[in-house]
C-alpha cells in the first residue's frame, strides 16, 4: 500500500460557480487550482453527475465533466482525478426520477437496466483517466439502514451490486469506491451501515476498493484524531484504502479568530489521521475558494469551510495543515 498519494481540491465547470464576487478571481482561483505545489489530484464536484451526463435516456454528454477531467494537465505536472459519482439518488436527470417530472414508471428490469447503462456509458466513457470513481454516493440514512431512493425502493440492495459490477467490467483499473457523509465517527450507526453495506457487496462477489468519507465537518463539534483513525482502522479491515474525499470544516458566521483556530484544529487532525493511517491514500477538499463552496445554500448562517477566503487570503487551517504535514 502506497500511503498518502495526494491531497487535492474539488472544482466546477465556470458556468456552474457564477456566485463568485466578479469575473477577474477566475483568473486567480484558475491559477490557484493549476498549480501543481498547491492540489496534487482534482474532482468535479458535479459535472459527472447523471443529471449532466445522460440529460436524456441513453443520450450521452460530457462537456461539464470533460471540464474538469481536462484540469488535471494544468500546470505542467498530471494530477490524478477522482471520478464522481456514478450512481446517486440526487442531481439526477429528470427523466429519471419519480417525482411526478418522470416520463417513464420504472419496472425492476427497466430501472437495473437503466442504472447498468448509465454507469456502464459513464464509466466506460472515463475508463483510463480516473484514479477512482465513486460508484454509489450515499445509499444510507443517518441510522445506518438503506435510504428510502428511487433505487432502493424500485430494485432494493441489488442496484448497489449492479452499479459496482458494471463499473469494475467498464474501468477495471479504476479503484471502485463507496462514498458517503457522516460516517467518519467509529461508534455510529451510519458507520456500521457503511461496513454491513461494503460486506454484503463483497459477499456477492463484488470488488470494492475503497471507502470515502465526505468529511463536511463543524469547526466546533469534529470527531478528535482518534475518533478518525479508529473509523479508518474499521473500514481498512474491509478494503484495500480508504480517503477524505470532500473535506470542508464549517464555520457559524461571523468568522472570528477563535472559530478559524478551532478549523484548523480540524484540518489538522484529518491530515494527520490519514498520514498515519497506511491505507489512506489522500485527502479532497470540497473546493477550495470560500465563495465557490456549497455550505452557504444549504446552511444559511454557515461558510467560510474552506482554505482560501473570497479575497484569496488563506484560512489559517492552510498554514495549520502545511505544518502538520512537515512535523510528520
Ligand atoms: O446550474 C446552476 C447554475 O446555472 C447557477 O449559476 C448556479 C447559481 O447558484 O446554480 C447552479 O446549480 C447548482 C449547482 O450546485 C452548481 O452550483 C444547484 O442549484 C445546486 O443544487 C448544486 O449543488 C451541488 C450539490 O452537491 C447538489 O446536491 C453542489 O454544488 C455540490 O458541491 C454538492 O456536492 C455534494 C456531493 O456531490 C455529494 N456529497 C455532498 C456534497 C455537498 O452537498
Amino acid at each position: 500500500q502506497a500511503g498518502l498519494l495526494y491531497f487535492g481540491a474539488a472544482t466546477d465547470t465556470p458556468g456552474q460557480r457564477e456566485r463568485a464576487p466578479y469575473p477577474q478571481s477566475y483568473a486567480q482561483y484558475d491559477a490557484i487550482l493549476a498549480d501543481p505545489d498547491e492540489f496534487g489530484q482534482t474532482t468535479p464536484t458535479n459535472g459527472q453527475k447523471w443529471l449532466f451526463t445522460e440529460p436524456s435516456p441513453g443520450v450521452f454528454n460530457f462537456t461539464q465533466g470533460d471540464y474538469v477531467a481536462e484540469r488535471v494537465a494544468d500546470g505542467g505536472k498530471k494530477k490524478l482525478l477522482r471520478c464522481h459519482a456514478a450512481v446517486w439518488h440526487n442531481q439526477l436527470a429528470p427523466w429519471v426520477m419519480m417525482d411526478g417530472n418522470a416520463t417513464v414508471t420504472w419496472t425492476k428490469e427497466s430501472l437495473a437496466e437503466a442504472v447498468q447503462r448509465h454507469v456502464s456509458g459513464v464509466v466506460g466513457y472515463y475508463k483510463g483517466k480516473c484514479y477512482a470513481w465513486d460508484v454509489v454516493n450515499e445509499a444510507l440514512d443517518e441510522d445506518g439502514t438503506y435510504r428510502r431512493s428511487l433505487f432502493y425502493e424500485v430494485l432494493g440492495e441489488e442496484y448497489l451490486k449492479l452499479a459496482f459490477g458494471a463499473a469494475a467490467e467498464a474501468d477495471p483499473a479504476a479503484k471502485l469506491y463507496y462514498n458517503d457523509y457522516g460516517i467518519e465517527r467509529p461508534g455510529s450507526n451510519k458507520t456500521a451501515g457503511v461496513k454491513r453495506l461494503v460486506r454484503m457487496l463483497k459477499d456477492a462477489g463484488l470488488r470494492v476498493d475503497g471507502i470515502g468519507m465526505q468529511a463536511h465537518l463543524h469547526a466546533d463539534n469534529h470527531p478528535s484524531k482518534d475518533d478518525l483513525l479508529q473509523t479508518m482502522k474499521g473500514y481498512a479491515e474491509l478494503v484495500d484504502e480508504v480517503a477524505f474525499t470532500e473535506l470542508d470544516v464549517r464555520i457559524r458566521l461571523p468568522v472570528d479568530e477563535t472559530k478559524l483556530a478551532m478549523q484548523k484544529e480540524c484540518y489538522q487532525k484529518v491530515v494527520a489521521a490519514c498520514v498515519e493511517t497506511e491505507k489512506c491514500v489522500g485527502i479532497t477538499v470540497w473546493d477550495f475558494y470560500d465563495p465557490f463552496s456549497w455550505v452557504p445554500d444549504v446552511f444559511p448562517g454557515y461558510g467560510a469551510s474552506l482554505l482560501w477566503f473570497e479575497d484569496f487570503s488563506k484560512h489559517p487551517a492552510y498554514d495549520g495543515m502545511v505544518e502538520t504535514f512537515k512535523s510528520l
